[in-house]
């Protein structure tokens, strides 16, 4: 069954709804697709200290990860109503320090948005271009 991009902003609104935000209550939700077909969900976890916080997208990568997942296709980000249903159709571009955690797994990753026509689609590339990488790291 292939998992469509409509599939993954469903499930990244359903995360959405699940997210601890009591402080911001910014509800963010994020669905990981793995090439072997497998979805990894996160919501955003906030904490008292603030700085402690971690956003949906890293909580969706560290998820798979632990489950010894390393090979990303997509991943669909939604910003939830305040509700926790539906979700608002215009993208919630993720922060930097996601798009530098998503691109030490695959920089070419496809992230789908919520559009008000249905899903819009971007690479990661165009996100974070110039991205820091191990190349650079390994050249030193
Ligand atoms: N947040 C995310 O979960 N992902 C992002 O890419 C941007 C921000 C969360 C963190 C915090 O809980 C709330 O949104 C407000 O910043």
């Amino acid at each position: 069954m292939t998992v469509t991009a409509a599939d993954l902003l469903a499930l990244a609104a359903e995360a959405a709804a699940r997210a601890y935000c009591p402080y911001s209550g910014f509800h963010v939700g994020a669905a990981l697709l793995t090439e072997e077909g497998e979805v990894f969900s996160g919501c955003n976890v906030e904490n008292v200290s603030f700085g402690l916080t971690n956003c949906a997208e890293r909580t969706a990568v560290y998820s798979a990860i632990a489950a010894g997942r390393r090979r990303f296709r997509s991943i669909a980000i939604v910003q939830g109503a305040a509700s926790g249903r539906g979700t608002i159709e215009e993208p919630c571009w993720p922060c930097g320090a996601c798009r530098q955690v998503l691109a030490e797994f695959n920089p070419d990753l496809e992230v789908v948005f919520a559009g008000a026509d249905g899903a819009r689609t971007m690479s990661l590339r165009e996100l974070l271009p110039h991205s820091f990488d191990a190349a650079r790291l390994q050249a030193r």
